[in-house]
């Protein structure tokens, strides 16, 4: 009885395993001659200039001192880390074997040329939402790139993760491509807004919480997440910044890296205004702005804004010295010099704290990562640095934060800092 039950139990896993694999199975797309880059007409490799920057194909596609496009960067997840691949037209080590179709599919279903499935760290969950006429614009652009040969790094997973065919199981649980649906209730901006942002320039690719396989939460779009060692605020209402993010300020911060009542883009943000959406014409930044100025709330507060940041101001008043409390002491000589702002409002160069989303967030880590490691010339405001205090103690850094905490908010002390500053110390810089 027992060898004829294991047996049925064997076939069943057969059945069920060939019925997998069936499910899975992608035929190749036939390989082609890399097209003359002559084939391309010059506007159509612009247009696709300007769309490879706002999908951030080259922050991706580009290890650290390697060659534009030809992969090799190493993408830390929750199972391990995935190198990105080769993108250029190399027939042999990148795509130059790819047709078009072939290049859509990837795009569209995250599946390669030659049949394989490509993992979700390839933002494909967002990218099957771009139109065939920037999947066009996409594919001239990389086609005419200089080809680079430069052959694949291996993945580090654990088995059975490295299974690629197992990614088939992943997209039937969480990925059902679709193109770009405009919402009719909406304007045409609004719309081109969702569009850049749902597809192209996969906002909630790090603003949008994760489930323990790694796909992000419908449910909870755009309500913040941590990423790289930073934390993506939320753009929806629960954005923790007193000042509302209006249209104006969404455009000036997007567009240049700073906004006047919120602060500056710092840590991943920083390539994602200034090498991603840098080319895009001011149409689409505005768009951008009119899209999260409603999923947040912040366009309809936007007379909200004066009397935030009167109180913003006197608190910073309170806080320049007139307390002789040693937190107090410790913060005026180490950041007060620069930190502090005039009744006539806050200097955009100097972010006024009250009003920055590093003192406002649940969790500490943007701001302690911001005062131990300052601000690089290309994060914010370009050419603007701050510089680190990684040389303080733990228990300095800590006593920072907190007392920013305790008089910038009316939010809850943050447990365990000190703590958080070590492991935040133990990590290191990072990448940025
Ligand atoms: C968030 C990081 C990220 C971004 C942004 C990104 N990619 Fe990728 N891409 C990857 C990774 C990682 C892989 C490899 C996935 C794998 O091995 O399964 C990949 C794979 C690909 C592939 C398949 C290549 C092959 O040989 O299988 C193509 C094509 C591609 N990307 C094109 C693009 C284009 C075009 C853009 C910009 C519009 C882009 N990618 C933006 C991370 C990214
Ligand atoms: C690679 C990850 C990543 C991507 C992609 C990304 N963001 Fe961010 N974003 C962050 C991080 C991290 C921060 C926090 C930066 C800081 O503290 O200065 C941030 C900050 C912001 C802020 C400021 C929030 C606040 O309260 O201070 C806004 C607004 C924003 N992002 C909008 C966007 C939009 C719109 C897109 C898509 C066009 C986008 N982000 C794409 C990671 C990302
Ligand atoms: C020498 C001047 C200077 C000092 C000292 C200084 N900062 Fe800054 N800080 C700046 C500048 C300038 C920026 C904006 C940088 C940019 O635009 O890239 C900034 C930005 C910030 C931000 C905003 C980050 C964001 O994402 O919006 C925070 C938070 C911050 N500083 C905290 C501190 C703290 C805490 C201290 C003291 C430990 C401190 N700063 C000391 C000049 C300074």
């Amino acid at each position: 009885m027992i060898k004829r039950g294991a047996l049925i139990l064997v076939a069943v896993l057969a059945v069920g395993l060939a019925g997998f694999a069936a499910f899975a199975w992608r035929p190749a797309i036939a390989r082609i001659a890399p097209p003359a880059a002559s084939s391309f007409s010059p506007q159509l490799v612009a247009q696709g200039e300007i769309l490879a920057g706002a999908g951030y194909c080259a922050t991706c596609h580009t290890a650290k001192g390697g060659k534009p496009f030809a992969g090799g960067y190493p993408m830390q997840t929750s199972f391990g880390t995935i190198y990105s691949s080769n993108i250029t037209p190399d027939p042999e080590t990148g795509v130059g074997a790819w047709s078009q179709a072939a290049f859509a599919r990837a795009m569209r279903q995250g599946v390669a040329q030659n049949g394989s499935h490509l993992f979700p760290a390839f933002p494909y969950d967002h990218f099957n939402k771009l139109t065939d006429a920037d999947i066009a614009a996409l594919y001239a652009f990389i086609m005419t790139r200089p080809p680079v040969s430069a052959p694949p790094v291996r993945n580090r997973l654990p088995f059975p993760l490295n299974i690629r065919a197992l990614q088939a199981g992943w997209k039937l649980l969480f990925f059902h491509p679709q193109p770009f649906a405009p919402n009719p209730a909406r304007g045409a901006e609004w719309n081109r807004g969702a569009y850049l942002a749902e597809g192209l320039s996969h906002c909630g690719a790090c603003h949008t919480p994760r489930n323990a396989l790694g796909a992000e939460r419908k449910d909870k779009a755009y309500a913040g997440a941590p990423i790289d060692n930073w934390v993506a605020p939320p753009l929806t209402r629960a954005n923790p910044s007193p000042a509302p993010w209006t249209e104006d300020e969404l455009f000036a911060y997007l567009r240049s890296g700073v906004a006047r009542y919120h602060g500056v883009s710092a840590g991943p943000m920083a390539p994602v205004v200034h090498a991603g959406l840098s080319k895009l014409p001011d149409s689409d930044i505005h768009a951008l702005a009119t899209y999260f100025g409603e999923i947040g709330g912040g366009q309809a507060r936007e007379a909200d804004t004066g009397p935030v940041v009167e109180k913003a101001l006197a608190a910073d008043r309170l806080g320049t010295g007139l307390q002789y409390d040693a937190p107090a002491r410790l913060y005026a000589a180490a950041c007060a010099s620069c930190h502090y702002n005039n009744a006539k409002g806050p200097n955009p160069l100097r972010p006024d704290l009250a009003l920055n989303s590093a003192v406002n967030l649940d969790d500490p880590t943007n701001l302690i990562r911001v005062t131990l490691y300052g601000l690089d010339a290309k994060s914010g405001a370009p050419g603007i640095v701050m510089p680190g205090f990684a040389r303080f103690s733990d228990a300095d850094v800590a006593r920072i934060a907190a007392y920013l905490r305790a008089t910038r908010t009316t939010k809850a002390p943050w447990p365990d800092l000190e703590k958080k500053v070590a492991a935040i110390r133990a990590q290191g810089k990072g990448k940025e």
